[in-house]
């Protein structure tokens, strides 16, 4: 990895997903949940930002955005960005406090099913709070048929009307499912069952 802005120290872990995967393209839904506000020029938060890819995407298109990761790499990437609008915390999302009616766009993709079970519900109740009126949340949750579901990873897996709960009060934008054969960060193959959920407060 390379490229320094603010700084010529990067951390290096080669096994971490901000390293893998830094420098490629937002996830669609992103792109599709900022084109849904008119006013791109609000507070927007990444959680589990990572290699920041979504968070660069927010940046250009006018965002001041918190991101927050528990990889110190990421903290590497976001130094590099330089960018005065990004405030990059390394912390657990567990840890935070998420501010009420703060964001005009939440981000949340691919990082809720690596919490622990038992803290989704508190956690999605105060991302919930974070938006400010008419605010997006754009998030995924893995399905029950992921393959990582079957080979017994300790993640959260969900069916729709598991995840459905968590969305209560939202308006709901998108919420599809999507079943098909790809590749994990470290390329191998995998069976990814993935919910992608865009809502309006
Ligand atoms: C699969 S990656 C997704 C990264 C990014 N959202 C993306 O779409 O490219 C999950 C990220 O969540 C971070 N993460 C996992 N548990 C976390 C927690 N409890 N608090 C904050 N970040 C966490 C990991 O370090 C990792 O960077």
């Amino acid at each position: 990895m390379s490229g320094h802005g603010a700084t010529g120290l990067l951390v290096r872990n080669s096994q971490s997903y901000a390293f893998l995967r830094a420098g490629r393209k937002p996830n669609p839904l992103v792109a599709d949940a900022v084109n849904l506000l008119d006013d791109k020029h609000g507070r927007a938060l990444d959680i589990g930002a990572g290699p920041l890819n979504n968070t660069r995407f927010l940046l250009d298109a006018g965002f001041s955005v918190d991101a927050i990761d528990t990889d110190p790499f990421f903290l590497s990437l976001a130094s590099a960005l330089n960018n005065r609008r990004l405030n990059a915390v390394l912390a657990d999302i567990r840890n935070a406090w998420i501010a009420p009616d703060a964001y005009s766009l939440i981000v949340a993709i691919h990082i809720l099913p690596f919490l622990p079970r038992a803290d989704l519900p508190w956690i999605m109740s105060s991302i919930v709070d974070g938006l400010a009126k008419n605010g997006i949340l754009c998030c995924t949750f893995f399905g029950v048929r992921d393959s990582w579901a079957q080979r017994g990873r300790r993640m959260i897996f969900l069916s729709r009307s598991e995840i459905s709960p968590f969305l209560t009060g939202l308006k709901q934008i998108e919420f599809s499912e999507l079943v098909y054969d790809g590749a994990d960060a470290q390329n191998r193959p995998k069976h990814w069952n993935i919910f992608r959920c865009i809502l309006r407060k």
